[in-house]
């Protein structure tokens, strides 16, 4: 699947190198598209190039990653324009300043924001519960890592769900696009375990399930 994916951090690039490793067409949107890191990303199996804006593509993709930071979200996808009814994939946690809570929940949330904000785009929100470290390599032991996705639109969670399963992990359908309140307050939990817990980003939510007679 071709693909776009706003922002070239921590998260964008190592979906973006995993993605392209297994047979997608990766197009990163940045800020910069010259220098050192849009080089060294360019050179990455699967990796079409780096551009500027998603007006520069050749044709509109059919999913879009915006990994880039909540608080500027809304000006980035403003500039993006219309996403031609592409599935957008939201990565965010809406984090305060001291990265110890959450801006907004309970009644709303960044993925239910992103949809208000983007034009003609299908959200999903998903890779917000799992750290970087879990992104880049989802196994652990005998478990692989639980990724919990939310969306309205039932075409958008398959494909959503099929990237997951493409990067080793268990997708775990979280209903509505309105239980990003949820998977957002999880991942806050997460953020406190790993940060502050001791955990480290080396760990990662499971789901478990059992048979019962
Ligand atoms: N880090 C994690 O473990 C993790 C896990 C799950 C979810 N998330 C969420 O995923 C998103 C990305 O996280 P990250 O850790 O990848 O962040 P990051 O390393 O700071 O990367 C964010 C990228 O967004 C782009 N960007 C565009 N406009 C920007 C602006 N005005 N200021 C700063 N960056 C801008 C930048 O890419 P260019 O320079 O290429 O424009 C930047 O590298 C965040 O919303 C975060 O909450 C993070």
């Amino acid at each position: 699947m071709r693909i776009a994916i706003i922002g070239t951090g921590n998260v964008g690039s190592v979906l973006g190198r995993r993605l392209g490793e297994k047979g997608h067409e990766i197009t990163f949107i940045s800020r910069s598209s010259t220098g050192d890191r849009a080089q060294q990303l360019s050179s990455l199996p699967g990796v079409a190039g780096v551009l500027t804006s998603l007006s520069q593509l050749d044709s509109p993709v059919p999913a879009v990653i915006y990994a880039g930071p909540y608080d500027q979200a809304q000006q980035i996808l403003a500039d993006a324009g219309d996403l031609a009814d592409a599935v957008l994939i939201d990565c965010t946690n809406p984090l305060n300043r001291t990265f110890d809570g959450l801006q907004l929940g309970h009644t709303e949330s960044a993925g239910e924001k992103m949809a208000q904000w983007v034009t003609n785009g299908r959200v999903v929100k998903a890779f917000n519960t799992t750290s970087v470290a879990t992104m880049a390599d989802p196994t652990y032991g005998e478990h692989t890592a639980t990724q919990f996705f939310c969306g309205d639109d039932p075409d958008a969670k398959k494909a959503v769900a099929s990237l997951i399963r493409d990067l080793g992990m268990e997708p775990v359908d979280a209903g509505p696009l309105s239980n990003s309140r949820y998977l957002e307050a999880t991942a806050m939990l997460y953020i406190h375990l790993a940060v502050r817990g001791g955990w480290g980003g080396n760990c990662a939510l499971k789901m478990l399930k059992r048979t019962v007679d």
